[in-house]
């Protein structure tokens, strides 16, 4: 299916952070477009604002001014929804409420051409409710772009119940043809991102509560460690706690309080007291002047690792055996079952059992449990934790050889799955049941991850480099530790392993 021509009339309705951006993006790709918003002045105001935006991208060298001058031409602030009317596409970004969308959408089927496309930039409500009721709820879908949309490169295209195949088609290629990257989305509570990314902010409030480690630790690991532009606490002081919550609470109450998506009451906590984060100046850091951010907490060794041995195949933390002996540590090889000797210390990948009922049941000694890296070779920052038994001096030769291989080490407590790979494991099995439901495809959903939230990977393609047997171990255990079935593993999860299948099939 053809995106619409560039020539397509495009009307925006709503003139806030939203609408002002996805007004921006079809007028710089070509559109004519109409911009209403029933709060009076608010639309021309949202077109000086753009203006403002373009001058800025011409200060930067990134538009021409001749540019700039043809796309405000473009730009039409309007009075009554009446002077929408000859529209081919109208997006609505107003306030997130079911009725009041319902309502406009059931006004402009009246004004509008009947063949026009009704697209909803809504991130919570349902497609299939907005288009009950309406005299053609085949013509609407959602268009969900993510904030601040002339920057973001991810558009989730989302079909309702009645959405013909061919509108959403359409949306999809003209989303491609606005620079954007569109994903197929069904109309599912949080429909991909909102949904997938839910553990991300989950297992950090979860490991915070049960002590785990600090927000700056923490924070630390999912960023030098797990590759992320930000960790957690630092991310929904951004988003502002209020917002995130809100997200985390609908989404929950959605899938009739499934305990994957149970808010945290640590977060509510902070709500509660006003901490919404940056915009209060307190979330869980603080933002006062002079305030200094606390730095992640470190363990060192004085000791010097200059031998180790490698059990085995380490999996996907084999790069690590390649840094080891560019730092100059003597490595010797030999059979086994994936684990380092340094010392009186035994090293190994996180299976999702504590270190102490994994020391017992596997008959290790002095074990330590290391955490999971997007890239062993070039982390900066890993986390351990260890047994009960283990000896401190068997735990300061693991620190000295990992810190001889350039790793920062963040010890935290012993708690099933360290921090990173058991956050990866439960977005790896949130995107695995949003495919096993139909939400979208396995690329669609990894490549949504990315663009919509800048993962640095894919959920799915990192399962599959973490090895699928692994990231099922690590959720079963999880499961067995808690007891909960918040980390019930996907079955598609179980089924790929069984068959020996790629999650991408
Ligand atoms: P906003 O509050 O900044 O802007 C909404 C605008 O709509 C306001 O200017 C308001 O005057 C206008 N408005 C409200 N009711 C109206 C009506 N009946 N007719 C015409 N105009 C009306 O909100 P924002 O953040 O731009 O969000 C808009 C929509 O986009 C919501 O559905 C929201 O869920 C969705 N969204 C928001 C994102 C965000 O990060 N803010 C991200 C993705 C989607």
């Amino acid at each position: 299916m053809a995106a619409l021509a560039s020539n397509v009339q495009v009307a925006v309705i709503g003139a806030g952070a939203m609408g002002a951006g996805i007004a921006q993006v079809a007028a710089q790709a070509g559109h004519p477009v109409k911009l209403y918003d029933n709060r009076p002045g608010a639309a021309a105001q949202a077109v000086t604002g753009i203006d403002r935006q373009l001058a800025r991208l011409v200060d930067k060298g990134k538009l021409l001014a001749a540019e700039r001058e043809t796309i405000n031409a473009r730009l039409c602030p309007v009075d009554t929804l009446e002077a929408l009317a000859d529209a081919g596409l109208v997006i609505e970004a107003i306030v997130e409420n079911l009725q009041v969308k319902q309502a406009l959408f059931s006004q402009l089927e009246t004004l509008c051409a009947a063949d026009c496309i009704l697209a909803s930039n809504t991130s919570s409500l349902s497609i299939t409710s907005l288009a009950a009721g309406l005299e053609r709820p085949q013509h609407v879908v959602g268009m969900h772009f993510f904030n601040p949309a002339p920057l973001m490169a991810l558009v989730e295209v989302v079909s309702g119940l009645a959405t013909d195949p061919a509108v959403a088609a359409c949306i999809y290629a003209t989303a491609q043809a606005w620079g954007k990257q569109p994903v197929h989305a069904r109309s599912t509570p949080g429909f991909i991102v909102n949904r997938v990314a839910r553990p991300f902010y989950a297992e950090s409030l979860r490991l915070l509560q049960e002590g785990a480690a600090d927000c700056a630790s923490l924070d630390a690991l999912m960023r030098d460690s797990g590759g992320f532009r930000m960790g957690a606490f630092e991310l929904t002081d951004l988003i502002g706690h209020d917002v995130n919550y809100a997200v985390t609470c609908s989404v929950f109450d959605a899938f009739y309080g499934d305990f994957r998506f149970q808010p945290s009451l640590v977060q509510k906590e902070l709500v509660d007291a006003g901490h919404l984060g940056r915009k209060t100046g307190q979330g869980f850091y603080r933002y006062a002047e002079g305030v200094e951010r606390p730095q992640p907490a470190e363990l060192h060794s004085s000791a010097c690792a200059e031998a180790c041995v490698v059990e085995g195949n380490l999996g996907v933390m084999q790069p690590l055996v390649e840094r080891l002996r560019q730092s100059g540590i003597a490595v010797t090889q030999r059979a086994g079952s994936g684990l380092i000797q340094v010392g009186d210390a035994t090293l190994a990948l996180s299976d999702g059992r504590l270190a102490s009922q994994r020391a017992r049941e596997d008959g290790l000694r002095n074990l330590v449990l290391l955490d999971l890296a997007l890239d062993y070779s070039s982390a900066t920052r890993i986390a351990i934790s260890w047994s009960a038994d283990t000896s401190d001096s068997a735990r300061d030769q693991a620190v000295a050889l990992l810190q001889r291989a350039g790793l920062k080490v963040t010890g935290v407590a012993d708690l099933p799955g360290l921090v990173v790979l058991r956050t990866v494991a439960m977005l790896a099995n949130e995107a695995a049941d949003a495919v096993l439901q139909g939400v979208g495809s396995a690329a669609d959903i990894d490549l949504a991850m990315r663009a919509g939230v800048n993962y640095p990977c894919g959920p799915l393609a990192w399962a599959a480099n973490i090895g699928i047997a692994h990231t099922l171990r690590v959720l079963d255990n999880l499961q067995c530790s808690y007891g909960e079935s918040r980390y019930r593993p996907s079955l598609l999860l179980r089924r790929c392993e069984a068959k020996g299948g790629t999650l991408h099939d």
